[in-house]
């Protein structure tokens, strides 16, 4: 039975994720901040969900990850699915520094604590849930486009970390399209917008299968294939936005 840690398991993809492993019969370790959906979840399945409220944001959140890995019975597992996004194109500052502090400083308190405990421990999987959006930078939701990149780079830099140290731990990226969650502005419309249980059906193969870096769905890493393509000079005077419903 394996045991599995979702931090960001209250809602949305980290939830479905969580959902999944249940029926796979895994051991869960759910967190989050909103401690009635972790109650929601744990009465799912009792004698397999062990939960903790944290916030990322905090630099206690590594001292309650701990506290869940014990409850947990130890981890073999860990998946960040923690994080917030906003279209911005305002350019409101406390929006951006917000979405830092979550993907950003958040991941990294997050992500390290995780490496540490696998170092410690004779290994692991280490998987995150970043975005298509890192891979270019995009005009309506700056901030959190460039913290999609940067988590892709950490994760590429633990990976060499763990091969220089001789460290077993494995790394799943994990970059999904648009997925129908509550991250996703409900007044607009999305392109290619993709069910959360599609989407969590897709993570628990990558996850099973030990995938380094996965593309959620086909479709998508068709389009990123050519978004990779376009010159940076015709990329930065690309339109690329979700269009509002008109409220008619
Ligand atoms: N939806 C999409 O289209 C899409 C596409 C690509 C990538 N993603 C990525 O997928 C991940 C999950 O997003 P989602 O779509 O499932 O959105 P969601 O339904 O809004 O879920 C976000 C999760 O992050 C947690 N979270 C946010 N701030 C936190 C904090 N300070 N401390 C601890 N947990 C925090 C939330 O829990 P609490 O509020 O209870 O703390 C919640 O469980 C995110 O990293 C997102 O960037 C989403």
């Amino acid at each position: 039975m394996k045991r599995i840690v979702i931090v960001g398991a209250t809602s949305g993809i980290g939830l479905e994720v969580a959902r999944l492993c249940l029926r796979e019969g895994w051991k869960v370790g759910a967190a989050g901040r909103r401690e009635e959906a972790l109650a929601d979840l744990k009465a799912l399945a009792p004698e397999q969900v062990v939960t903790e409220p944290l916030d990322i944001t905090r630099d206690d959140a590594p001292e309650h990850l701990a506290r869940l890995i014990a409850k947990l019975g130890g981890m073999d597992i860990y998946l960040h699915s923690s994080g917030i996004g906003h279209r911005n194109t305002e350019l409101r500052a406390d929006i951006e520094i917000a979405t830092l502090r979550t993907n950003g400083e958040g991941f990294v308190r997050m992500v390290t604590a995780a490496y540490g405990y696998f170092r410690a421990h004779g290994g692991g999987h280490l998987a995150v849930i970043s975005s298509i959006a890192g891979i270019r930078g995009l005009g309506f939701a700056p901030a959190y486009s460039a913290s999609k990149r940067m988590q892709g780079t950490y994760i590429d830099s633990l990976a060499q970390l763990a091969h220089m140290e001789g460290c077993d731990i494995r790394f799943t990226e994990i970059r999904p399209g648009f997925v129908a969650t509550p991250l996703l502005n409900r007044e607009a419309h999305y392109p290619m917008l993709m069910p959360v249980e599609k989407v969590a059906a897709h993570i628990l193969r990558a996850l099973r299968s030990e995938r380094r870096r996965v593309v959620i769905d086909r479709r998508y890493a068709l389009l990123v294939l050519l978004w990779r393509l376009i010159p940076q000079w015709l990329w930065e005077r690309l339109k690329i936005r979700e269009k509002v419903k008109s409220k008619r």
